[in-house]
């Protein structure tokens, strides 16, 4: 199985893509993950990123894709993989499916602008694992801490109000046009399904209409 999140910042991709990977039992890319990491490992690529992510404009496709391309061709992708945050322009969804890659599913998880500022400036990210809490919505056991390593809980550089803006400026210039992509695409193409979820209710909610709407056994 192979599956594409879309949708804005803070839509709750990330916190979804963990529960369907389990569900699914398919590895989890999540392209926002792979940088971050590069930038907290000191490295060339984070090096290159680092101003960029803090500005909350997109990385250049070529980099973007030699990560996914270096990741999808691993052995542990060979039955499937969940996308978090890729394709995020044309271009790359371009590149994705001209390597001949098919997707079975695009999903698209919506939530509105206003919402999306709230539930960012209350996000908690556990940097060594990608677990994602919220202040109010899906708070630790115990504050600020990591409910299985008990490490410390912090804020993202780009979750700023400023930066959170500037983000889904970008996302409603660059990532949203791969809604008609896609949607596009999977009236032509009998393989692909194109599901549009609403973001907003209870996390296990939405895991739940998500897994309905795919109308599948596991
Ligand atoms: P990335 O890490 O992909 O960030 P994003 O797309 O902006 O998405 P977020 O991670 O902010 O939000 P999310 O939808 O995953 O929401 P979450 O589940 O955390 O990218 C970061 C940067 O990397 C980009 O700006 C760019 O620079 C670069 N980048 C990455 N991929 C790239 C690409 N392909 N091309 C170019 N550049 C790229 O939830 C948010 C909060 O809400 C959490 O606190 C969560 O607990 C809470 N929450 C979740 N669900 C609910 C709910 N149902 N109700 C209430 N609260 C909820």
């Amino acid at each position: 199985m192979r599956i594409i999140l879309l949708g804005s910042p803070g839509a709750g991709k990330g916190t979804q893509a963990v529960n369907l990977s389990k569900y699914f039992n398919i590895p989890l890319i999540s392209t926002g993950d792979m940088l971050r990491a590069a930038v907290s490992d000191g490295s060339t690529l984070g090096a290159k990123v680092k101003t960029i992510m803090e500005r909350g404009v997109l990385v250049p496709d070529d980099i973007i894709v030699d990560l996914v391309k270096q990741r999808i061709g691993k052995a542990d992708c060979q039955t499937g993989y969940l996308l978090d945050g890729f394709p995020r322009t044309i271009a790359q969804a371009d590149i994705l499916n001209k390597s001949g890659v098919s997707m079975d599913y695009v999903i698209e998880i919506h939530v509105a602008d206003e919402d999306v500022i709230a539930r960012l400036s209350g996000r908690l990210t556990h940097p060594g694992s990608g677990r994602i809490y919220h202040l109010i919505h899906n708070p630790p056991r115990l504050p600020l801490v990591d409910d299985i390593t008990g490490e410390a809980l912090v804020q993202r550089d780009d979750d700023r109000e400023e930066t959170i803006k500037n983000r889904l400026r970008v996302y409603h210039e660059k990532t949203e046009p791969l809604v008609t992509y896609y949607r596009e695409m999977a009236k032509k193409n009998g393989g692909l399904r194109y599901l549009r979820i609403s973001g907003i209710g209870a996390i296990e909610e939405i895991s739940r209409r998500i897994i309905e709407a795919m109308n599948l056994k596991k």
